[in-house]
């Protein structure tokens, strides 16, 4: 199965930037850590990363078809973007959110967020680790989604052969 991650923007400046907010790692590094994960655990991973709103909702609609769940950070337009939230919930695929740091105490502004509602669950801040732990989520939602998918295929089997 697929993850597709979405890096928003100004996270490609992330070990540079604000660095007491944000730490050290820079986004290549956490990357690379994601891809060790989906390796070892047999899950395919693509990475994304603009500063750009509609680069980042084209980016959601084309995984619509093409990956199984999402994980995004939408950075600053997890405050202002309606066109972003829209996008997620029109693919309606299992979408995760990941703030690197506590957005809940931080400036007021900040604890607006547009995206929560239409994700699946939010991981919010543990630093860069919070990405590691998306991941570890998603591995459990694709787990629940494959057993479900089982139990199904079971029950039509037993009903055709009941029919038989
Ligand atoms: C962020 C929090 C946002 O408020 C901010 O604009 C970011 C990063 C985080 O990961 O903590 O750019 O999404």
């Amino acid at each position: 199965m697929k993850v597709v991650v979405i890096q928003g923007p100004n996270l490609n400046m992330l070990g540079v930037r604000e660095q007491t907010i944000y730490g050290p790692m820079k986004l290549e590094q956490i990357h690379a850590q994601m891809k060790e994960f989906a390796e070892s655990n047999g899950l395919e991973i693509e990475f994304f990363q603009s500063n750009l709103e509609g680069e980042i909702v084209d980016r959601i609609q084309e995984c619509m078809g093409e990956a199984d769940g999402i994980i995004i950070n939408p950075a600053a337009y997890t405050h202002t973007s309606i066109a972003i939230r829209d996008a997620i919930s029109a693919v309606a695929l299992p979408t995760i959110e990941v703030h690197i740091s506590n957005i809940a105490r931080r400036e007021e502004f900040r604890k607006q967020n547009m995206i929560a509602a239409v994700c699946s669950s939010s991981v919010v801040g543990f630093g860069p680790f919070g990405y590691h732990l998306a991941m570890t989520g998603m591995g459990q939602i694709f787990n629940e989604i494959n057993a479900m998918k089982e139990a199904q295929k079971m029950q039509q089997d037993a009903a055709q052969a009941a029919q038989a």
